[in-house]
């Protein structure tokens, strides 16, 4: 039994997809949430840039005492999970390896589609986890950056992100793709007007379920799940700049009232 709390990290928002997981399969688990809100986007930008600001993304969550932690972004998880892993002694977890594992087992006619960050798919990350798993699954990949600043501003499922989605996707759809892997963690913010575009004979694979049931097995493997100590678990955010508009966005998508936000430099 451990009672320390868990560290989940992203750039910005999209961790919260991944957070939201995470409370629903472990609810007795205390959480640190960290979102990098003053750097995001991380997709532009380089492995060195991504694995120091992953690194001291990490460092933070560790200074809040964490006994484990989830890198809820696709992009750092593709970049510098395996660094991170060779560098800390915790249990650290990325989002793509479940995200793969999803992928295969949602698939019928073995046509995959992945979008994410530039830097994801530069990566092929998703490529290369899918491909170890089944070798003949076909992968049609596309990069798709102004999602990530379209729902940090708020305009999910405004008509500006229906039109960014249609001009994203329209070339994906020709390839006869049969899932949909959303590969970066602000995306299922993005599930309907995506959904809407694709169509229902698409399935969305969101990372984030399986990404919590790895977490659950690796703390109870380790002995190191919080005891029901018949005390309300205890959820803590950080971000990095103004969490203003952070705070209304997560409220209404974890449907949780979220009265203290910290801004923390790091
Ligand atoms: N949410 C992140 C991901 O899963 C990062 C988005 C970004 O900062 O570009 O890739």
């Amino acid at each position: 039994m451990n009672n320390r709390p868990i560290g989940v990290f992203d750039s910005g928002l999209g961790g919260l997809t991944v957070l939201k997981e995470i409370m629903k399969i472990t609810p007795n688990e205390n959480i640190v949430y960290f979102g990098d809100t003053a750097r995001v986007p991380y997709g532009p930008r380089s492995k060195e840039t991504i694995i120091k600001y992953t690194f001291q993304a990490i460092d933070f969550l560790i200074s809040k005492n964490v006994k484990a932690i989830v890198i809820a972004c696709n992009t750092a998880t593709a970049r510098a999970l395996k660094e991170a892993n060779e560098k800390y002694d915790i249990p650290i977890l990325g989002v793509i390896e479940a995200g793969a594992r999803t992928a295969v087992y949602t698939t019928k006619n073995k046509v995959v589609g992945i979008i994410g960050t530039d830097g994801t798919i530069r990566s092929k990350a998703y490529n290369a986890e899918i491909s170890k798993l089944d070798p003949e699954i076909k992968i049609v990949d596309k990069s798709c950056p102004l999602f990530v600043p379209i729902v940090e501003e708020g305009w999910a499922n405004t008509d500006i992100a229906s039109l960014t989605a249609k001009r994203y996707l329209d070339d994906l759809m020709k390839e006869g793709i049969d899932s949909l892997v959303l590969g970066c963690t602000h995306y299922p913010l993005l599930k309907k007007t995506i959904g809407e575009i694709v169509g229902e004979k698409v399935t969305l694979v969101n990372p984030a379920k399986e990404t919590a049931k790895d977490l659950k097995r690796i703390l109870d493997e380790n002995d190191m799940l919080r005891g029901d100590i018949g005390e309300e678990p205890k959820y803590e955010y950080y971000v990095s700049d103004i969490p203003e508009k952070f705070a209304a966005i997560a409220e209404e998508f974890l449907k949780k009232e979220i009265d203290d936000i910290k801004n923390v430099r790091i």
